[in-house]
Parts: structure tokens; C-alpha cells; sequence
């Protein structure tokens, strides 16, 4: 282990009966970063930080933080703090009394609690409200109570579980970057989990995709989204189109959909080859003139959306849809291309990345 891993999770493994929720799942999480555990529904997300906040006894494994076996110990004695998706405040404790809790229950002096709580409202930027209760608060407020709660005690590990998924879009967003910010000036390791591929882009030094019990995937977001090994990873985090062949010849190209496809690496020849290519990466009209792969297809969507434009395009003999997303140009991101005609389509070679298909 290196001497910078916080917390780690050791061949973990959670089975309830017959069902597998966790399969021999390693983990490092890194000295101050924060890691998220992004998958679908069912994957084991939750599992995984029960087991690490313990709450749930692994079936096999160990859960390390620092290079303390903490596997048998009870989740008190673990010194972490966790933040769930229903803040789970005290409804008839003030938001002072809600933070000092843990101080109290730890026979802190009342001086004590008060210098600590007036630190904790001013790092979540309630200033002022510690004699509310949290009924008087909004969610996202509610929300900041139960992560300075959280902190107080000078966690070694935070853990969050969905903690922003009660809440609408805008107040998510913005709690994103101040949790984040918070997380990054206390240097507090962290193990966010969430299904919300966004969520994890903006919070995240590294994002573990998830699928069934595994993680597919660890890297920062920007690797995960440039380079995903699977077709998994690739169709979960962002959009993908995917092409699937056998490799032809040379082992350098297959044929799909109608066209020749160049490979970005040499496979052996004969192999089953997935292939994936991001939307932005799809250049269409004039602009596939040149490229190696270019197709004829039939433009059947164009949707503005604001940033971009998404443009849906069959193509081969099945007329399958590919997505092309084009950055919004000119006033008011005015569509370039309409529906209902016929344009073409391409992609650089090394825009494209072969992905194992699980
Ligand atoms: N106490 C339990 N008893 C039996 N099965 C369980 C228990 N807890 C979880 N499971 C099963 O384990 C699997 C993983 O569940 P988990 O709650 O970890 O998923 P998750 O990734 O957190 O999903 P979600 O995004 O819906 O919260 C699921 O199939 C679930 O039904
Ligand atoms: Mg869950």
C-alpha cells in the first residue's frame, strides 16, 4: 500500500443469501481526494460505504483506513463521518445543537462545542443560523447542517451517499462545487457515492464506475471519459457509438454498418472488436470531408441544447441512429443542419478507442 492511501478496501466482498451484492472489490482512495463510486441502480454502491462505515460486516475482505485493519470494529469507534441522502437531522434540535452533537455525546466542554460550532456554520456559510431549527431551513441548508455535523469531529474519512439526490438541479449543482470546495480545503478523504454521471464528473478526482458488483473502471474523469476500456464505462459515463466487427486483413480495420472501419491499434486478425467513438467526436457535412471513415447517412434529429447541438443520423443498411453534437454557433445557437436530408458523416481514426465489451 502506498504511504499516501487513506482508506482501502482489500478483496471486499458482500453476499446477502444467494445474492452477490459485492464481488472481491479492491479500492484505494488517496491521502485528501475524493473518490466516487458511480454506477446503476443495484450495483453496490451503498453496500460498498456500509461496509467501509460498518454498518455492514463484509462476508470476506478487509476495509483499511490508514493502515488500521478496521474491519471488526463498530462504526463508532472508525472515526468517520457520513452524509446521506435524507439529511437525517435532529427535527427538535436546533442546527447549533445538531452540529455539537457529536462533541457533546464525546464530553466536549460547552466552550468547546461553541468555538467549534461557529467554525463549522462559517465553513458551510450558515453564519447566523445556529438557533434555527432545521425545519426553518431549506434543503440545500439542511444539507450543509449534516455535512458540518459531519466534520466536526475531524473525520478521517468522509462519506457521502447520495447526499445532493433529494434536491432539484440548480441547488445540486451549486452544492456540488461548495461540497468540492469544502472537501479540497480541508484535504478530508472522500468516498461520494452516486448514480449521477454529472455529480461525479464535477466532485471527483477519481471515479470508480460501478456495474454489478465490480468496479470496471478507477481513473480521473477526464481518463474515464477519453479512455474507457469497456463498452460499460463508455455508454454510462457521457453517450457513445459503438461499432462492432470482426477484425479484416490486416487486423487494422473491420466492417460495420455498411463501411470500412480503421482501427486506432492493430488487433489480432479474426477478433471479436468493439469500438467506440463520443458524439463531439462525429464531424458531419463538409467537415467528414477527408476523414477515414465516412459514411453516407440520413440526418432524421436535430435538437437544440443550448450548449450544443445534437444531431441523429442513420446510417447502413439497417439505418442504425448515431448521435453527432456540434458546439452551438452563431446567434441564439441556430441549428446548422435540419432534418430530413441526407449528409455525411465521419470520424478521425484517433477519435475512436476500442473498448472490451462486458
Ligand atoms: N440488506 C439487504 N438484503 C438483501 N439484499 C440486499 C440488501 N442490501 C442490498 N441488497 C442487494 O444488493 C445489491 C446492491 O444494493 P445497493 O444498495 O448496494 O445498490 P446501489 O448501487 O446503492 O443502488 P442505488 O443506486 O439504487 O442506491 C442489490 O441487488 C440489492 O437488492
Ligand atoms: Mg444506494
Amino acid at each position: 500500500m502506498s504511504a499516501s492511501t487513506a482508506l482501502r478496501l482489500d478483496r471486499v466482498r458482500k453476499d446477502y443469501g444467494s445474492t452477490t451484492a459485492v464481488q472481491e472489490l479492491n479500492l484505494e482512495v488517496a491521502a485528501g481526494t475524493l473518490v466516487a463510486l458511480l454506477g446503476p441502480s443495484g450495483c453496490g454502491k451503498t453496500t460498498t460505504l456500509r461496509m467501509v462505515a460498518g454498518f455492514e460486516t463484509p462476508t470476506s475482505g478487509r476495509v483499511l483506513i490508514g493502515d488500521q485493519d478496521v474491519t471488526p470494529l463498530p462504526p463508532n469507534r472508525r472515526n468517520l463521518g457520513m452524509v446521506f441522502q435524507n439529511y437525517s437531522l435532529f427535527p427538535h434540535r436546533t442546527v447549533a445543537e445538531n452540529i455539537a452533537f457529536g462533541l457533546r455525546m464525546a464530553g466536549r466542554s460547552r466552550a468547546e462545542q461553541e468555538v467549534a460550532v461557529t467554525r463549522m456554520l462559517d465553513l458551510v456559510r450558515l453564519e447566523g443560523r445556529g438557533d434555527m431549527y432545521p425545519r426553518q431551513l431549506s434543503g440545500g441548508q439542511q444539507q450543509r447542517v449534516a455535512l458540518a455535523r459531519s466534520l466536526v469531529l475531524n473525520p478521517r474519512v468522509l462519506l457521502l451517499d447520495e447526499p445532493l439526490g433529494a434536491l432539484d438541479k440548480a441547488l445540486r449543482e451549486s452544492m456540488q462545487f461548495e461540497i468540492r470546495e469544502t472537501q479540497q480545503r480541508l484535504g478530508i478523504t472522500t468516498l461520494l457515492v452516486t448514480h449521477d454521471q454529472e455529480e461525479a464528473m464535477t466532485m471527483s478526482d477519481q471515479i470508480a464506475v460501478m456495474n454489478g458488483g465490480r468496479v470496471l473502471q478507477l481513473g480521473a474523469p477526464t481518463e474515464i471519459y477519453d479512455r474507457p476500456k469497456t463498452r460499460f464505462v463508455a455508454e454510462f459515463l457521457g453517450t457513445s457509438n459503438i461499432f462492432t466487427g470482426r477484425a479484416e486483413s490486416t487486423g487494422r480495420e473491420i466492417i460495420a454498418d455498411g463501411m470500412v472501419i480503421t482501427l486506432p491499434e492493430t488487433v489480432p486478425v479474426g477478433s471479436e472488436v468493439c469500438l467506440s467513438i463520443r458524439p463531439e467526436r462525429v464531424r458531419i457535412g463538409p467537415e467528414a470531408d477527408g476523414l477515414a471513415n465516412r459514411i453516407q447517412g440520413h440526418l432524421s434529429g436535430a435538437v437544440f441544447r443550448g450548449a450544443y447541438a445534437a444531431y441523429h443520423l442513420d446510417i447502413g443498411p439497417d439505418r442504425r441512429q448515431l448521435f453527432a453534437y456540434q458546439q452551438s454557433h452563431g446567434p441564439h445557437g441556430t441549428l446548422r443542419y435540419g432534418a430530413g436530408v441526407d449528409c455525411w458523416l465521419g470520424w478521425a481514426t484517433e477519435d475512436s478507442v476500442i473498448v472490451t465489451v462486458d
